[in-house]
């Protein structure tokens, strides 16, 4: 029989029991001082029967930071906060990474130290808007980042990556996704650089694989994921050649022996816009290892990519924010909750620590 959701794998260090992972997911709940707490914990709590948690991007540094209420990942606070969620998800069977994120231009002076400038690879400002303190306000024109600004962040990486493990995860996902500052260098849109950080596959994918080596020297190559989006126009991303430089990323990461590459199809909020032509199959047949996918995904469409070996894992977001025992739904094939919008970011435990668990069958 072909394997399918339930089929245990090996993931790196960890033999997960099924191939349900819960995808990083923004929640803007941290406390004051973006330090996880009881909420937090609880919720986490409640979905430990995945086969991995991701947990949400954590800002790897104050400078790192893009919206208001996520947690960080460089505090005493913090890390002692993330220790209480990793020891509910253990206590409970459960498996949990860290995300380690950096926002890059997507921010907004009135969020960062000293009201500095967001960074980013060049000073390109990106359409859209933060949500601040004093409300929504339009993306500046960030500080394009020299050389030694980038050893430094790539340092930040690893002193992160160092963090989560202290702080009790099993291991740590680098957010190369979604419009921040890793995705930022790999796309052309964003990055105009003329260095060795600019213009080529290879000089566009540097960054990144300069941070995975970085990271991989603190936890081990089976304790690090990394996720990319190749067709996600969310933050103003554009490319002239995703398949290009996306495959060739797949490609160079191929030889770390990665516990995954977590690559999501999600194409954006905008659901209405036209989806990109891109071939999924030849960015999974470009990289060697084992491949978790996201992106709208049900339990059956999730069942024929395992079985059909278009993927080895895949990643659920939205059905795992209104759904805590999506492990026992799947297994049951009973309703799922829907999820409601409008309590997605920010507020307390409604809309995150209340949605239902099954009525047991
Ligand atoms: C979001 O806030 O919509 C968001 C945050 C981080 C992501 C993707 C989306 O990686």
């Amino acid at each position: 029989m072909s394997a399918n959701l339930f089929t245990p794998i090996q993931l790196g260090a960890y033999t997960l029991p099924n191939r349900i992972v819960m995808a990083p997911l923004t929640r803007c709940r941290a406390d004051a001082n973006n330090a996880p707490h009881a909420i937090n914990v609880e919720y986490y709590r409640q979905r430990a029967s995945a086969g991995l948690i991701i947990s949400e991007g954590s800002q790897i540094t104050p400078s790192a930071v893009g919206y208001l209420g996520t947690p960080g990942i460089y505090s005493k606070a913090q890390i002692a906060g993330w220790q209480q969620v990793t020891d509910a998800v253990h206590d409970a069977d459960g498996r949990i990474f860290l995300q380690l994120w950096h926002c890059g231009r997507v921010s907004h002076p009135s969020m960062l130290p000293a009201a500095r400038l967001p960074v980013a690879p060049s000073s390109i400002r990106a359409e859209g808007h933060a949500h601040t303190m004093e409300g929504v306000q339009a993306f500046v024109t960030p500080h394009a980042l020299t050389t030694s600004e980038i050893n430094n962040i790539i340092t930040d990486f690893a002193t992160a990556a160092q963090n989560a493990l202290d702080a009790g995860f099993d291991g740590v996902e680098i957010h190369g996704a979604n419009g921040y500052l890793i995705d930022q260098f790999i796309r052309d849109g964003s990055n105009q650089r003329t260095d060795e950080y600019g213009g080529s596959l290879a000089n566009r994918a540097r960054f990144l694989l300069a941070i995975t080596q970085a990271v991989v020297a603190v936890c081990g190559a089976d304790r690090v994921g990394v996720r990319l989006s190749p067709i996600n126009p969310f933050n103003d991303m554009r490319d002239s050649n995703p398949q290009a430089i996306f495959d060739h990323i797949a490609s160079a990461l191929s030889p770390f022996n990665l516990a995954y590459l977590h690559v999501t199809e999600w194409a954006g909020h905008d659901t209405s816009a036209p989806q990109p032509n891109f071939d999924f199959a030849q960015l999974r047949a470009a990289y060697q290892g084992t491949y978790m996918t996201n992106g709208g995904y049900t339990l059956n469409t999730a069942n024929t990519a395992i079985g059909t070996g278009a993927a080895d894992l895949i990643a659920f977001g939205t059905l795992y924010i209104a759904n805590p025992d999506l492990v026992e739904r799947f297994a049951h094939n009973t309703p799922l909750n829907p999820a409601d919008g409008n309590t997605f970011y920010g507020g307390n435990e409604v809309g995150y620590t209340d949605y239902p668990f099954m009525t047991p069958v």
